[in-house]
């Protein structure tokens, strides 16, 4: 049985690891420094299993070695924002927690691939990346499938357009800049731009550049969790199962898209490997310098928390 462990046992973590269990057949180890805590999600969702003739087997607790064996390794682990906080306000608390995991699995489980989820997630991913040792095409970063998945949404909810008629990615950092892209997302085969009206499209946009604060604001203490977890376990499953599908996520740039030394959102062809190709779309002018400007800001923030 293929075995997947996640780091940190809060609500992110604890639904990576009940809807992996439910939709895949895993071993999962959750690790948390509240060993109790991780038995205790880990027992829990153990409990949910048997009575849907389900198989898949769960450990909990606080002992790293718990990562042993493992094929892919979910970090989950660190401070979720409180109201009115940026991402990128968590970066001293959560690297010191990513660093100390990227240490102990470049020891315990250095041929596995790396889903990074803690925030800010593009930085963390670069820290992750390079605190490890692993080759950069074994870690990447989980935004881009979520911030997507919102834009769906309020395309919907919004503008009324079906998801299911409705190709659209949303690049670049899991942020406020993120970069929605309304001229290659197509909706029955026409750009967004010629079936939305700008002023439906960019309340959509704003929206969904907002959507992560917003649920912070409403929950009061923590963030999202269930949409969050369904996105990575999307990228779970196109790695588990050698899909070779491309969907967006925070991957190293080697010079794709003029841009080069820094983890940001983009359509990446995933499978076994981790990220076998970063994929090149036909991006428009603007959309292309949204992206350089993006990967820009990122570095300078990575070279801030390197220091
Ligand atoms: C979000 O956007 C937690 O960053 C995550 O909700």
């Amino acid at each position: 049985m293929e075995k997947v462990t996640v780091f940190g046992a809060g609500n992110v973590g604890a639904t990576v690891a009940f809807f992996l269990s439910h939709s895949l057949e895993l071993e999962i180890s959750l690790i948390d420094i509240d060993g109790d805590k991780a038995r205790g999600v880990a027992l829990d969702i153990a409990h949910s299993l048997p009575v849907l003739g389900l198989s898949s087997r769960l450990e909990g607790g606080s002992d790293p070695g718990l990562v042993e064996g493992s094929s892919l390794v979910i970090v989950t682990a660190g401070f979720a924002r409180r109201p009115g906080m940026s991402r990128s306000e968590l970066s001293g608390e959560n690297a010191k927690i990513v660093r100390q995991i990227a240490r102990e699995c470049s020891v315990l489980a250095e041929k596995c691939i790396a889903v990074i989820v803690t925030n800010p997630v593009d930085e963390m991913t670069y820290l992750f990346w390079k605190e490890s040792g692993f080759t950069h095409d074994k870690v990447m970063g989980m935004a881009g499938v979520l911030d997507t998945s919102r834009f769906l949404y309020y395309l919907k909810t919004v503008a009324g357009l079906d998801p299911k008629s409705t190709r659209a990615m949303v690049l670049g950092t899991h942020g406020d800049d993120m970069i929605p892209l309304t001229n290659w997302s197509r909706h029955c085969g026409k750009s967004l731009e010629e079936v939305v009206d700008g002023k439906a499209l960019d309340e959509c946009i704003e929206k969904t550049r907002g959507a992560g604060a917003e649920i912070v604001s409403l929950l009061k203490s923590g963030s999202a969790y269930y949409a969050p977890a369904v996105s990575v376990s999307i990228m779970a499953r196109q790695i588990l199962q050698d899909t070779g599908n491309v969907v967006p996520v925070s991957a190293y740039l080697t010079g794709e898209y003029g841009i080069e030394d820094v983890f940001i959102g983009v359509p990446t062809r995933l499978n076994r490997k981790g990220v076998a190709e970063v994929v090149e779309l036909p991006l428009s002018e603007r959309e292309l310098g949204d992206l350089r400007r993006c990967a820009s800001r990122v570095r300078k923030r990575v070279g801030e928390i390197l220091v």
